[in-house]
């Protein structure tokens, strides 16, 4: 097991990485406020690790609710959010029970944003059980649900007090969602680390196979730089945005096309390369660098051209975008292959054609 920390003074916590720490109840153990936790889950992780996670707290003594959650993005929202809110309302959980989200970034966005809210705010815990949750969502303290007029429009920063990541569960992941990880994966070495993307490009074919030291050292050196990020600026007032590379465009499909039927991962990956196009058009990387990006995404079997959305919708969608300041569009773009930068300069001509060249018949 490798422990990263998230060093944020009293509300630091340890991100763990390794395998069968579903069964490890010792390390949550310590950072209880009572003998009582709710594990938040869904439909499909429950049947899979819902049983292991919950007998380990028992036999360490504590009483454990289960809420169990329909499974998919289409439903992070109010009323999901809502049903948790009863469930440990009627099973007397109280401000100091734990809750503790075990499953993908759905599962945990939800519970850390009803553990943001309950009686004003309990601990809560991450467990997370896919690739994208491993690498990213789990990691930051970014809690929200979905509004019909734009991805995690309604959520509050609220920081996990343990991560725990065990790269057993992701054995069991599709392979279309251990793809869609994958591209947070590659955002990395695109915004802030070179050296990694470099080792991306040569271990590519071991982390689709598998393999798990090497899944292992792409999450630890994701959480790494997620850490360093988080750390730097938890609040998301300058350097945490470059996090967001891609996230503009691809927020705009999975609103524009319907949540769920577009992966975040795989929206993401298109936003990142209608970025990489867009920094191509203004000259800050050139050909070679984008076609680069391309094989990439392409080797991950992750889609490099949007779905079929009018240019328009996405602008319109695009001001919804949590970087909008003024109403001015705020953008994540590529400096180079390694460095990511905020602007709001892309004319907006470019910005059209960017999005247009990576959409069908662009
Ligand atoms: P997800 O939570 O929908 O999980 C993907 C699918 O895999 C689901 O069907 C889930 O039930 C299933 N699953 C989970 N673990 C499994 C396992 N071990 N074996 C088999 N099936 C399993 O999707 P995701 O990609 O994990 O997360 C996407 C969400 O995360 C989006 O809502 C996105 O907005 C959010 N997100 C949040 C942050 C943040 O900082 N808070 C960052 C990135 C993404
Ligand atoms: N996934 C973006 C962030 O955590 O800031």
């Amino acid at each position: 097991m490798e422990t990263l920390t998230v060093a944020l003074g009293d509300r630091s916590y340890p991100i763990h990485v390794g395998r069968a720490l579903v069964d490890r109840a010792d390390l949550l153990m310590p950072l209880l406020q009572q003998a009582k936790v709710a594990i938040v889950t869904n439909s499909t992780v429950a049947p899979l690790y819902l049983p292991r996670l919950r007998d380990s707290l028992q036999r360490a003594g504590l009483e454990v609710v289960a809420i169990i959650l329909p499974d998919g993005e289409q439903f992070k929202n109010w009323q999901t959010l809502n049903s948790i809110f009863d469930l440990l309302l009627e099973r007397r959980c109280e401000r100091s029970t734990t809750l503790i989200a075990l499953g993908g970034g759905v599962v945990g966005d939800m519970t850390g944003f009803a553990a943001a809210c309950f009686q004003r705010g309990m601990p809560f815990m991450q467990v997370p059980t896919t690739l994208l949750a491993q690498v990213d969502s789990s990691v930051g303290g970014k809690t929200a649900i979905n509004h019909p007029l734009g991805k995690n429009m309604i959520g509050a920063f609220h920081q996990p007090r343990l991560v725990l990541a065990d790269t057993d569960t992701l054995n069991t992941l599709p392979d279309r969602e251990l793809r869609a990880g994958l591209a947070e994966v590659i955002k990395y070495g695109l915004i802030r680390d070179l050296a990694f993307l470099e080792w991306l490009e040569a271990n590519l074919d071991l982390l689709l196979s598998r393999e798990p030291t090497a899944l292992a050292e792409a999450i630890c050196r994701s959480c790494r730089n997620k850490a360093e990020v988080v750390v730097a600026d938890e609040r998301e007032m300058g350097e945490r945005a470059l996090l967001n590379l891609g996230h503009t465009f691809g927020h705009a499909i999975e609103t524009g096309v319907g949540y769920g039927d577009w992966l975040h991962g795989e929206a993401i990956a298109v936003g990142m390369m209608m970025a990489a196009e867009l920094s191509a058009h203004l000259g800050w990387i050139d050909g070679r660098a984008l076609a680069r990006v391309e094989r990439l995404f392409r080797r991950a079997g992750l889609p490099v051209c949007g779905p079929t959305l009018a240019v328009e919708r996405y602008l319109e969608l695009m001001q919804h975008d949590k970087k909008v300041q003024g109403g001015k569009l705020r953008l994540v773009l590529l400096r180079q292959l390694g460095q990511a930068v905020v602007t709001d300069t892309a004319p907006v001509v470019e910005i059209r054609k960017a999005i247009a060249e990576r959409s069908p018949h662009g």
